[in-house]
């Protein structure tokens, strides 16, 4: 049995329909897979900034986080946003267990290193994936808020792919981003289905891939180089997105260290 890291995107949870948790309760029911659930929120956490007029900054798709902006992201990814992913996965007659990377000091946290002036962003350096493994025997989907807190008990925001991808790597598991795009855009506005290394590092640089998927291929990236063995960004509308994702089928884009990860992958399907 091995595990699946499926990261909802906040830009996306509001508008999953009924069939996405139904498919993910049927996937972790038949047994072949423990689905993992790490959840964002941005326009939710943007949404409870604007009630109280706190302006929103992003730096390279990582939101600016002041120790007022903290606690609203808190507020609203480990409070609403968790807690909502809970009662779909409950409705769909599956059992959910929502946390937090703060609970248990389960996502060890320290600042984050690529970039500077982002006040409390976090990278995640240890992963106790004991608690995972505990609650997946359980029968229960982990649904993972991705705020985190250091060893002296500072909290940070981190952003929930990274956290994705560090959970993913922890637990050598395949990695699937649900958002509300169908895969990463090219200069002429098309969906590439595959991306190396190499051609994101060329997009990135280019301006083609900008804001929230900068850290989404980042991160999805350094999972691979840390062994994590299949990435792909989906569209969270597309029916069976996450069926088709674990079958290897064509969907979405897939990211891949170099070509020869694209034969690799394709002769072990
Ligand atoms: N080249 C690109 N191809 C596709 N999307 C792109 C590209 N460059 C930038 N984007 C933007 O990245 C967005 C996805 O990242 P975003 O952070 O907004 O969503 P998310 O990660 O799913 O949600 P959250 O951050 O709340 O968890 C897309 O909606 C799109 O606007
Ligand atoms: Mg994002």
């Amino acid at each position: 049995m091995s595990y699946v890291v499926i990261k909802c995107g906040g830009s996306i949870v509001d508008s999953l329909p009924d069939s996405f948790y139904e498919n993910l309760v049927a996937i972790q029911k038949e047994g072949a897979w423990k689905p993992v659930i790490v959840h964002g929120g941005g326009p939710s956490i943007t949404n409870l900034l604007d009630q109280i007029d706190i302006p929103t900054q992003f730096v390279q798709g990582l939101r600016v986080t002041t120790n007022q902006v903290l606690e609203v992201v808190e507020m609203a990814l480990s409070g609403s946003v968790n807690k909502q992913m809970v009662q779909q996965i409950a409705k769909a007659g599956g059992k959910a267990f929502g946390w937090s990377g703060v609970d248990g000091g389960f996502l060890k946290a320290k600042p984050a290193s690529n970039v500077k002036a982002l006040g409390f962003v976090g990278e995640i350096h240890e992963v106790e994936t004991s608690y995972v493994e505990q609650l997946t025997n359980l029968g229960l989907i982990p649904v993972i808020s991705p705020i985190s807190m250091d060893v002296n008990g500072q909290k940070y925001n981190i952003n929930a792919d990274v956290a994705a991808a560090s959970i993913a790597q922890a637990l050598q598991a395949r990695l699937c981003f649900i958002s509300n795009i169908s895969g990463i855009y090219n200069k002429n506005q098309n969906i590439v289905h595959e991306a190396t290394r190499e051609e994101i590092q060329d997009m990135i640089s280019e301006k083609v891939i900008i804001g929230g998927m900068i850290p989404k291929v980042l991160s999805a990236i350094d999972a691979l180089e840390k062994g994590v063995p299949e990435v792909a960004i989906v569209n969270g509308l597309e029916p069976n997105n996450l069926q088709q994702f674990l079958e290897g089928k064509a969907i979405g884009t897939r990211l891949y260290l170099g070509k020869e990860g694209m034969e690799y992958v394709e002769s072990n399907r």
